[in-house]
């Protein structure tokens, strides 16, 4: 995971519950005229919209419609000693000849006889660096500069395979998955230039009619990319995976954007944040580890500017964060913390799960299952996924591991095993 950036002000985090200020976050079942939403048609026709917006307006920012895609092939080959086929695919964002582009890294498991759930995730240090294999070609493009995997933001070869340890591809694939992932770079290079470049730039113009603070920042960026993979994932030209049961999967900021894509895009038919923290699960309220003013300052183009007015000012927000979570309802939902992240604020990310069920429970589903959500944490590697929010606290650092992913895997058994008509 990335460092927080030094040239921020000195900044103090809170990790002391007693020093959380009261607060009242806003409910998600109450429309902001103040009537109750107390049928699920209400909340698929009116609140969930309504909610929609404010996150658009206030947090990430509103973007463009879908734009056109096309797709390339760029190779494919049999790996994993041929349990699986691997492929690399460059899907364009619009149909000319000069139009910016993503390349998706695909693994598809060879036995299965018809097509594959799949997980989707961005990845933060290029799609070589999954795999040690040379035949993966070195992204070109623009990257946060991290030790020898770098040289002057480009990546190097030592950055070969240096991710393979949060992308268990053996085990996804033998367990009857795909997997597709791509360098989020490719979509919008990590850094503040006034949301020019990336798809910033291919596509800005087509955005209008949009106030200038509430344009879309690099996470709705990241998202929209998630959602024109996914696109080409339910399209002819992906007959292997079955696009109406891909998990949208990310970890830490990326964690934040799979979160807005779920949320944003109800094709994805399950969402998993890994460690998402401030402007992901964690409710901003609580101001616990790292703030909204703190993210605003140390990441300025991550959400849109009118975002900055909630700095150190959380309760004017007219959202908090278990409205994201409750804009996934009712499709299935994991929330994952880690005990020594506690600049993610694992509490925060576990009370947003608690607070977004009662929207799943009015959609039918049992919610984090049983009666009701539960009151208590969980202990540590005590997994709560018998219903249809799933939660684990990991003992451990901020990262994703082999124990996230058998707890991702054990709940898309449950709810990706079978195919849904489309
Ligand atoms: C920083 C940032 C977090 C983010 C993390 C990451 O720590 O403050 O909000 O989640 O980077 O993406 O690794």
């Amino acid at each position: 995971a990335a460092t927080c950036v030094s040239n921020a002000t000195a900044f103090e985090p809170n990790y002391d519950e007693s020093k959380i200020a009261p607060y009242k976050l806003p409910d998600p079942l109450v429309m902001e005229d103040g009537s109750a939403v107390t049928t699920p048609g209400r909340w698929e026709n009116q609140r969930r919209a309504e909610l929609l917006e404010l996150f658009r307006k206030h947090v990430y920012g509103f973007s463009p419609e879908p734009c056109q895609i096309r797709s390339e092939r760029v190779s494919e080959k049999q790996v994993l000693d041929g349990k699986a086929t691997r492929s690399e695919v460059d899907v364009f964002f619009g149909s000319g000849d000069d139009a910016a582009s993503m390349r998706l890294l695909i693994y598809v498991p060879t036995s299965a006889d018809g097509p594959v759930p799949a997980f989707l995730g961005l990845n933060f240090q290029g799609n070589h660096s999954i795999d040690s294999d040379p035949s993966i070609q070195l992204n070109p493009g623009w990257f946060r500069n991290r030790g020898e995997t770098t040289d002057g933001n480009r990546t190097t070869e030592a950055a070969r395979g240096v991710a393979a340890d949060r992308w268990p591809v053996d085990l996804i694939v033998s367990r009857g998955y795909g997997l597709v992932t791509i360098y989020y770079g490719d979509i919008d290079p990590d850094f503040d230039d006034g949301f020019n470049n990336g798809i910033h730039g291919a596509l800005g113009d087509s955005l209008t009619g949009v106030e200038d603070e509430s344009r879309w920042g690099s996470i709705a960026a990241w998202a929209y990319g998630l959602s024109r993979a996914l696109d080409y994932l339910q399209s002819d030209q992906c007959p292997s995976i079955d696009g109406d049961r891909v998990a949208v999967i990310g970890h830490s900021r990326l964690g934040k954007t799979s979160l807005w894509a779920g949320a944003s895009d109800p094709r994805f038919a399950m969402v998993i944040s890994n460690d998402s923290g401030c402007g992901g699960a964690a409710l901003s309220r609580r101001a616990i580890g790292e703030t909204v003013g703190r993210i605003n300052t140390s990441f300025p183009h991550w959400f849109n500017d009118k975002f900055n007015e909630y700095n150190e000012n959380e309760s004017a927000l007219p959202v908090d964060q278990h409205e994201l979570l409750a804009l996934i309802a009712p499709r299935p939902l994991y929330v994952a913390s880690a005990t020594e992240d506690r600049w993610a604020d694992p509490k925060g990310e576990f009370l947003s799960a608690v607070h977004a069920d009662p929207v799943y429970r009015l959609l039918d589903t049992d919610g984090m299952g049983s009666d009701a959500a539960p009151e208590q944490m969980p202990s540590p590697d005590q997994p709560i996924n018998e219903g249809v929010i799933g939660y684990h606290l990991r003992t451990g650092k901020h990262d994703l591991t082999e124990y996230d992913w058998r707890q991702y895997l054990e709940f898309a058994d449950r709810h990706l095993r079978s195919s849904r008509p489309r």
